[in-house]
């Protein structure tokens, strides 16, 4: 393929009558089908192509890409017939795509006014950036013609879309008809300056998705896309244009945006070292992306661990009860009836994490404070809602919105706040509510001081306890699982109680694996020879029968090669069990934590592991149909199969449990504590990011070979993630590596972890990366940010209470609920 280019070029060269440069086209001058301009960096080729000899397109692709990969198309809609194409400037001054060169008949033109120029002064030129120019010899500066201003499907970074208010230039995307059909098809991603701008994804005429506003950060509904790491955003909202550019922090990545045949919006990379286009994120993915999912007045959330994924605001109820009890949200909710929300004492409820309501006719001031917002919402009867329009300077910027609340979905974190007008005695029972968080709180740090305290009295008691959990805390091991077919749903099976007690000889101390969070864990063998691991759950799901069987229906059908499978259950007098299948070898923990298992684990192994676990909880957090937050991330919930691939285990027990109960349980197995992230251990707060945080510690501990919380090391007062990062900080990283390695791995492979595993342990949650952009992160040497200290009470353990106020996090209320925290009142 390169040859052939390569070819091509030299073709290009004797051929076509160009003077100097092959990236650029004058006046008289003319490109045939078979003729390339290329870029003067070699990275874009503009030329004609088409599957079809019957249809001919000029189109611009990356020439440093094996794979064929067009990102701009000029007559997509007007193929030419045969190979009698050329593309010139015309005596117009115009770029003009021909059938032929006799009849001169016009496929495509630009739409340039030449009325008072000289058309022999015009060139065109391909430029580095992929963007065509069409320009005057003597003002080469002054483009009269772009092709950046007229994308098709695909946004390259330093591109602008969105409007420009004094030309009315409308930079959008329209896909593809199909695969090979570069003609406009029916999916269109614009901007709309309504009230407050926002862009919609439509098919044909229909709204099918919309970004939320902007909050300063980035779209309100679209906040993995953070530009901290990997990408950088740069919007601009000026009485000029409102517009944004994506770009990528290490330009030596090749990136582009694309909105694809199916109606996605991918961000994808090109990843030189497996030769293919890696797709970092994508949208719309889920339900609650779908606009007006969940009708007016309702919030959708994904997280939700009930059933039904829509739930009415705060002061609403359903509008049709009947069909919202049968799951249908798409009707919306009204005021609850004798709600006086008009000068009768109302005020504001918050709601955090969200992406904000259809903004199209809101009101928006760029110069208001917060605290002015407010006042002036309340002023007006028919303001229901108000949010900041710029979060990045701790809230700056009003919001209001009048009417009805559309299109509301909620994240476990990022995003933004919005304030919910509601009535003075739904104002009393929210603030009630909260003041009953707050109570939580505060039992939560005073439960995270002691824990500290007693962890600091007790080191030797500790040394007992972690020797004898290494022990016991085996987990379930489960059989390596061939069928990495993610689409192949098998159903699951409803396991008789019989079967079960045949399988595992009477739950014979035999056969018993170990003793897991939730509950005993049982080898069986099945009459049919098939090996089995039991889960019994010693916990009360607080779930009837038919709902553990659904959830567990719903868990089942999650199927990836990073996590372990889950068979079925059985549920039968009293008894609940999760029935996965057997693997082999063990847990993680009994491989890193062991001196003698541990040398069977080489550096390359062990970035494999790390690498796959990240991708189980990508799968997870993401791209699972059920997004679900693990809570209780660690190295005994990581199996190994017979080739040492990771399997994350006890995945979407919360779902099963219920959020609560599953953190009284997680809280009191006390090694779990080191994984902890600080506003988890102290608000309780459990998002998405926290999983991050047991990640990190994850990563950390793979790399080191020690636990986090274990005190068998010489730096006896410290733990393990401030060990590291003292070390890494003084650039003596390397000291931390498992001796059992022996020296034998890539250095900057393993900076690289400890330094991903450094990124994923801050304290704030903002400041961690995504599971996307962790992945992205291991797969390519781009530079990263300098980690913040960690907290502290995961540094040292000789700290009193007052050390954890340092480590506080931004964090509202668990995500089992609607994330209300504080109120407002007047
Ligand atoms: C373009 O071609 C015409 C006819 O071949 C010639 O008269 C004219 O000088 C050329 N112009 C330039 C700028 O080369
Ligand atoms: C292209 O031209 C050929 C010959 O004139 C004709 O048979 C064919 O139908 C044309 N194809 C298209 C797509 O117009
Ligand atoms: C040029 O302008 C005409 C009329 O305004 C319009 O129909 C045509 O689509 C434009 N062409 C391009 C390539 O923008
Ligand atoms: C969208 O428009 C195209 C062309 O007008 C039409 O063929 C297609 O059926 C429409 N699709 C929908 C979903 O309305
Ligand atoms: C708006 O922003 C653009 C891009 O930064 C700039 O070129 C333009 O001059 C600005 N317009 C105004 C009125 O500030
Ligand atoms: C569009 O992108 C999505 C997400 O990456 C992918 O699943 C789908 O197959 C793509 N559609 C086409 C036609 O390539
Ligand atoms: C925006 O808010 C500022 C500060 O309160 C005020 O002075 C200004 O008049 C407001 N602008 C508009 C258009 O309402
Ligand atoms: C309240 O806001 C609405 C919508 O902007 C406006 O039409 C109405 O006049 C306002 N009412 C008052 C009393 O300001
Ligand atoms: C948001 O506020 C920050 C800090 O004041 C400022 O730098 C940024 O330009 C603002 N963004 C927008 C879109 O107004």
């Amino acid at each position: 393929m390169c040859q052939k280019k390569e070819l091509l070029i030299v073709i290009v060269s004797f051929l076509v009558p160009f003077c100097s440069s092959i990236d650029t086209i004058s006046f008289n001058q003319s490109l045939k089908d078979g003729d390339l301009l290329i870029s003067s960096g070699k990275s874009f080729a503009l030329g004609f192509f088409g599957n079809s000899p019957d249809k001919r397109y000029v189109g611009i692709w990356y020439n440093n890409v094996p794979e064929l990969t067009v990102v701009w198309v000029a007559n997509r809609d007007n193929p030419v017939n045969g190979t009698s194409g050329i593309l010139t400037i015309d005596s117009t001054g115009n770029l003009v795509v021909h059938l032929d060169a006799e009849t001169k008949t016009v496929a495509w033109r630009t739409n340039v006014s030449s009325a008072t120029k000289r058309a022999d002064s015009y060139t065109a030129k391909l430029e580095d950036s992929g963007n065509f120019i069409l320009f005057q010899d003597s003002k080469m500066d002054v483009t009269e013609w772009q092709s950046f201003d007229y994308p098709t499907n695909t946004l390259l970074p330093s591109m602008k879309y969105g409007i420009d208010k004094r030309t009315g230039l409308n930079r959008f995307l329209t896909s593809w008809k199909s695969l090979n059909d570069p003609g406009t098809g029916e999916y269109r991603y614009t901007m709309e300056l309504n009230g407050t701008p926002q862009v919609f994804l439509y098919k044909n005429s229909s709204r099918i998705w919309r970004t939320g506003s902007w909050t300063g950060h980035g779209w309100s509904g679209v906040p993995e896309m953070s530009p901290r790491f990997i990408f950088s955003l740069s919007y601009v909202d000026n009485d000029t244009e409102v517009s944004l550019t994506y770009g990528i922090h290490d330009s030596s990545i090749i990136s582009r945006m694309v909105l694809n045949e199916s109606g996605i919006v991918n961000r994808l990379t090109w990843q030189e070292s497996e030769q293919k286009w890696v797709q970092f994120w994508s949208a719309p993915k889920d339900p609650c992306d779908n606009y007006e999912h969940c009708g007016a007045f309702s919030n959708c959330n994904l997280f939700n661990l009930a059933e039904f994924e829509c739930s009415c605001l705060p002061g609403y109820e359903p509008k049709l009860s009947r069909q919202w009890f049968l799951r249908d949200g798409s009707h919306g909710c009204l005021r609850k009836k004798n709600e006086e929300v008009c000068n009768n004492g109302e005020g504001f409820v918050t709601l955090s994490h969200v992406k904000v309501p259809d903004t199209g006719a809101t009101r928006m001031n760029k110069s208001m404070g917060l605290k002015e917002c407010e006042e002036l919402c309340l002023k007006n009867c028919s303001c229901t809602a108000y949010a900041s329009a710029n979060i990045s300077a701790g809230g700056s910027g009003c919001i209001t919105w009048y009417g009805e609340l559309i299109d509301i979905k909620q994240f476990t974190d990022g995003a933004q706040d919005l304030y919910i007008r509601v009535s003075a005695s739904d104002l009393a029972q929210f603030s009630k509510n909260s003041r009953g968080h707050n109570r939580k709180r505060m039992i939560g740090i005073l439960a995270g001081s002691a824990a500290a305290i007693i962890l600091a009295l007790s080191l030797a008691c500790c040394l007992v306890i972690n020797i004898r959990r290494n022990d016991n805390e085996r987990s379930e091991s489960i059989a390596s699982y061939d069928g990495m077919d993610e689409s192949k749903h098998t159903e699951i099976s409803i396991f008789d109680l019989t079967t079960i007690t045949n399988a595992t000889d009477k739950f014979s101390d035999a056969n018993k694996l170990g003793e897991g969070g939730f509950g005993s864990v049982y080898k069986g063998h099945l009459t049919d020879g098939q090996v089995i691991a039991v889960k019994r759950l010693s916990v009360t799901s607080g779930q009837g029968t038919e709902e553990f069987k659904n959830e567990v229906t719903l868990i089942a059908r999650l199927q990836h090669r990073n996590l372990v499978r889950l068979l079925g259950c059985c549920v039968q007098r009293g008894e609940k069990m999760l029935v996965y299948e057997y693997m082999p070898n063990k847990s993680l923990d009994s491989f890193i934590f062991d001196k003698t298992k541990g040398s069977l684990l080489d550096w390359g192994k062990r970035f494999e592991i790390i690498h796959g676990i990240a991708r189980g909880m990508l799968y997870l957090h993401q791209d699972s149909r059920l997004r679900i937050i693990h809570r209780d991330l660690k190295a005994s919930n990581v199996l190994l199969d017979a080739s040492m691939q990771p399997k994350i285990s006890d995945f979407g027990m919360a779902r099963i449990f219920g959020g609560d109960q599953m953190e009284a349980n997680t809280n009191r197995v006390v090694g779990t504590y080191g994984y902890m992230s600080p506003e988890y251990a102290m608000v309780g707060h459990f998002s998405a990011k926290s999983d991050v945080f047991s990640f990190g510690v994850l990563c950390l501990e793979i790399i080191t070979g020690r636990k986090n919380n274990s005190h068998k090391d010489q730096e006896k007062s410290r733990h393990l993630v401030g060990y590291v990062w003292d070390l890494w900080k003084d650039e003596k990283a390397l000291d931390v590596v498992d001796p059992l390695l022996g020296g034998s791995y890539e250095a900057c492979e393993v900076l690289r972890c400890i330094h991903i595993g450094l990124l994923c342990v801050q304290p704030f949650t903002d400041d961690r990366p995504t599971m996307s952009e962790v992945v992205f992160m291991l797969c390519n040497e781009t530079n990263l940010p300098f980690p913040k200290q960690p907290s502290l009470i995961f540094r040292s353990e000789n700290h009193s209470s007052v050390t954890h106020s340092s480590s506080a996090s931004i964090a509202t209320s668990s995500v089992n609920d609607m994330s209300i925290s504080t109120v407002h009142g007047r």
